[in-house]
C-alpha cells in the first residue's frame, strides 16, 4: 500500500470479526510503530497486549464498571469546556454515527449502548493499552501520539482495523491491577485491533474534515 493511500483510507474500525491476529503480524506492527519519532529518542511508550481469555475477562471488568455507571478515572483530563467550533465538530461526528446506526439523538438507551460497545472492544479479538511513566512531560505525550498514528498506520497496511479509545482509560486502576502494572504507569489510551468486519453497520461511518485553508494561515 502507498503511503499516501495508506494514510488517507485509515479510520476507526468499530466492528471487528473474532479472527484472530497472529503474534507475527503483531510485533510487526508494533515494531513499525517504534519507528516513530521521539524527544531526544527517548522512546517513552509501554504497551501491554491483550488477547485471547485475558481480552474477554478484561472487558467483563470494564464493561461491567462501565454499565454500573461507575464514574472515569481517566489521568488525561478533559477540557471543561471545548472551543465552540471545536464542540460543534464533536457534536457533528456523534450526530453522524447516529444517523449510520438509524438512532435517535435523544434516544439515551442506545446512546449508552453505543458507549459500552467501547468496553466490548468493538469485539476486536485484541486490545492494546498505551502506558507513559507518570514522571514525564507533554513532550512524552506527544511522542505518545506519533506512536499511536504509526501504529494504526502500520495496522492498516497489514490488513487491520484500528480504534484509539479514550474510553478504554476511564477505569486506569482496574487496567493496572489486572495486568499487575505500577500506579506510576499512566494509562494514556486503549486500542482495539483486528480485522475490520465490513458487515458491521458502525464502520459505514466515515468522518469528516475541515479544508486545509481552514486550519492554515500562509505567510510569504
Ligand atoms: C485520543 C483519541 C481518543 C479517541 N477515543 C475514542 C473512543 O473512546 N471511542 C471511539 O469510538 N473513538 C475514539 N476515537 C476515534 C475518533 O473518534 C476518530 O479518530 C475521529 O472521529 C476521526 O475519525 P477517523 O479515525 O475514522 O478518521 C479517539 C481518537 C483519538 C485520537
Amino acid at each position: 500500500m502507498d503511503l499516501s493511500e495508506g494514510i488517507a483510507t485509515r479510520r476507526s474500525v468499530r466492528g471487528f470479526k473474532s479472527t484472530p491476529v497472529a503474534q507475527e503480524t503483531l510485533r510487526k506492527v508494533l515494531q513499525l510503530a517504534s519507528c516513530s519519532p521521539s524527544y531526544t529518542n527517548t522512546q517513552p511508550w509501554e504497551v501491554a497486549v491483550v488477547s485471547g481469555a485475558r481480552r474477554d475477562a478484561l472487558s467483563r471488568i470494564l464493561y461491567d464498571m462501565a454499565s454500573a455507571g461507575v464514574p472515569s478515572s481517566s489521568e488525561t483530563p478533559v477540557p471543561a469546556l471545548w472551543p465552540a467550533e471545536l464542540a460543534s465538530r464533536a457534536g457533528e461526528h456523534n450526530a453522524r454515527r447516529f444517523r449510520v446506526l438509524e438512532v435517535e439523538r435523544d434516544d439515551a438507551a442506545a446512546r449508552n449502548e453505543l458507549r459500552l460497545l467501547n468496553y466490548r472492544f468493538f469485539g476486536a479479538p485484541c486490545v492494546l493499552f498505551l502506558f507513559l511513566d507518570n514522571t514525564l512531560s507533554p513532550w512524552s505525550v506527544f511522542d505518545m501520539g506519533l506512536f499511536t498514528q504509526t501504529l494504526a498506520l502500520a495496522a492498516h497496511a497489514q490488513g487491520l482495523g484500528t480504534c484509539l479509545q479514550a474510553s478504554l482509560t476511564h477505569y486506569p486502576d482496574a487496567v493496572r491491577d489486572f495486568l499487575g502494572l505500577e500506579k506510576s504507569k499512566k494509562l494514556m489510551l486503549g486500542i482495539s485491533l483486528g480485522y475490520p468486519d465490513p458487515e458491521a453497520k458502525l464502520n459505514g461511518y466515515q468522518s469528516s474534515r475541515v479544508a486545509v485553508d481552514n486550519f492554515v494561515k500562509w505567510y510569504s
